[in-house]
C-alpha cells in the first residue's frame, strides 16, 4: 500500500513505544522498523531521556537508523525515585493525551517500569519485550523492574524457556506468554556485516582474536570500593598476558574519578563506543569479560567466550547453551577462568532457538492478531 493510502490514525492500531537507556535502543530498533513498515500501525516513539548524551544515546539512533523520537521526556539522571517518578508523571500526561491502544516497553531499566506504571493506571495494555528474566537477586534494581513490569503487563514476550517458567510460577496465564526470540539479536544479525566492515581495532592497536574486551557498570561492582579494586587488580594481571580494552561507562568513570577502585586501572581504556564499533570488538575478541546482561546474549549469538563478572544471571540459557560462564568477582577465579580460555579451553556454545533475526516480526504479528487487525 502506498503510504498516502494508509488508513487514518483513528483506524490504525496506535502503539506508543518507549525507550530510555542505552540497552533499550538496540531492542526498539527492529520493533520500530517493523511497526513503521506495517500500515496497520501508527507507532509513536517516546524517549524518556534517562540516557541522553552522544555516546549513551544519540550515536545509537544514528548507527541503527532509529527514527527521531516523537516525544522526548528529558528526565535525565537522578536517584531511582527521581528518575522513576519523573518518567511516571510525564508519561501519564502523554498517555492521557494520546490514548494509544497499547504501549510497548523493553528490558528492565527504570524507564521500563515507570512507563508501564503510568499505562496500567490508565488501563492501557502493556506489551513487555524481554519478559520473564529473573536473576533471583532482589538487590539489583533491574530485578525489581522486571518483576513489577511483568506483573502488570498484558503481553509477555520472552527470549528463552526459563522466562516462560518464571512467569508461570509467578501466576501469569499461559496465553499471555509468547516465546518470540530476542529482538537484540535481530539487531545484531542485521548489523553484523556492517560492523565487520569497520576497523576500530587498527586505531586501538589490537589484532583480531588477540585481546579481551571488558565492560563494567553494575552498581554492585563499581559502587563498592573493595569489589572494584579486586576486579581491577585481577584484570591488570590478565592485561600482561592479553591486552584488555575497556570502554568505560559513565557510572564507572565517576567511580574511578572518585578513586573508588584504588589507583586508576592500567588497562586500555576508551570512551563508551557506538553500537557498530562495539559489535566489531565483541565479534573479534578472544574473550569478553562483562557484568552486562545484554552482552552475555550477544556473545552467545556470536560464539565468542564470555566471562560474567557477577554471582548470578537472569539469562541462564547463555550458560546452559551458550558461551557464557558465571565467574563472579573473586580475582582468583577470574584469573583461572581467563587462563583456561587462553590455553584453548573455551567452552563451545550453540545459538538458542528463535535467536534468528525474526523476533520483532513475531511480536508485531501477535499484536496485530490481538488488537484487531488482520494478518
Ligand atoms: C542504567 C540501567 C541499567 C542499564 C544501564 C546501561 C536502571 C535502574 N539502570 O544504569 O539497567 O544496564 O543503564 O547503561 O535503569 N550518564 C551520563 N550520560 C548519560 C546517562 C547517564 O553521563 O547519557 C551518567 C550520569 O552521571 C548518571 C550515571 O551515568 O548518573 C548513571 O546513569 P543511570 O541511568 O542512573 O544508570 P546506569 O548505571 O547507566
Amino acid at each position: 500500500m502506498n503510504i498516502d493510502q494508509r488508513p487514518g490514525p483513528a483506524t490504525r492500531i496506535n502503539v506508543v513505544v518507549v525507550a530510555g537507556a542505552r540497552p533499550n535502543f538496540m531492542k526498539i530498533a527492529p520493533l520500530m522498523h517493523e511497526l513503521r513498515e506495517d500500515t496497520r500501525f501508527a507507532a509513536y516513539l517516546v524517549h524518556t531521556g534517562q540516557h541522553y548524551d552522544e555516546a549513551m544515546s544519540k550515536s545509537f539512533f544514528r548507527d541503527l537508523g532509529i527514527p527521531k523520537p516523537d516525544f522526548n521526556l528529558g528526565v535525565g539522571s537522578g536517584s531511582h525515585g527521581e528518575q522513576t517518578g519523573q518518567v511516571l508523571i510525564k508519561m501519564e500526561a502523554l498517555l492521557k493525551e494520546r490514548r494509544p491502544d497499547a504501549i510497548l516497553v523493553v528490558g528492565d531499566v527504570n524507564s521500563t517500569l515507570a512507563a508501564s506504571l503510568a499505562a496500567v493506571k490508565l488501563q492501557i495494555p502493556i506489551a513487555h519485550v524481554e519478559a520473564g528474566l529473573r536473576s533471583g537477586d532482589r538487590t539489583m534494581p533491574e530485578e525489581i523492574n522486571r518483576i513489577l513490569t511483568d506483573s502488570i503487563s498484558t503481553w509477555l514476550f520472552t527470549t528463552e524457556p526459563d522466562g516462560d517458567r518464571n512467569l508461570l510460577r509467578e501466576g501469569a496465564k499461559p496465553e499471555q506468554i509468547h516465546r518470540v526470540g530476542n529482538v537484540m539479536i535481530d539487531t545484531l544479525v542485521q548489523n553484523l556485516e556492517r560492523a565487520r566492515q569497520l576497523n576500530p581495532l587498527e586505531d586501538l592497536g589490537l589484532k583480531p582474536g588477540a585481546y579481551g574486551l571488558l565492560t563494567l557498570h553494575r552498581p554492585a561492582n563499581v559502587d563498592d570500593a573493595d569489589t572494584l579494586d579486586g576486579l581491577f587488580r585481577a584484570l591488570e594481571e590478565i592485561h600482561h598476558e592479553l591486552p584488555i580494552v575497556f570502554p568505560v561507562h559513565p557510572r564507572t568513570a565517576a567511580a574511578i574519578e572518585a578513586g573508588r577502585g584504588g589507583i586508576k586501572p592500567a588497562l586500555q581504556t576508551t570512551e563508551p563506543l557506538g553500537y557498530l564499533d562495539f559489535l566489531h570488538l565483541m565479534a573479534n575478541a578472544k574473550v569478553v569479560l562483562t557484568d552486562s546482561g545484554g552482552i552475555q546474549e550477544e556473545t552467545t549469538a556470536l560464539g565468542v567466550s564470555c566471562l560474567t563478572l557477577r554471582e548470578n544471571t537472569e539469562r541462564p540459557i547463555t550458560v546452559t547453551h551458550g558461551t557464557n560462564t558465571i565467574v563472579g568477582t573473586n580475582p582468583d577465579i577470574i584469573l583461572s577462568e581467563t587462563r583456561k580460555i587462553l590455553a584453548g579451553g573455551a567452552k563451545p556454545g550453540q545459538i538458542p532457538e528463535l535467536w534468528d533475526g525474526g523476533a520483532a516480526r513475531r511480536i508485531v504479528d501477535v499484536l496485530v492478531r490481538d488488537l484487531g487487525g488482520e494478518l
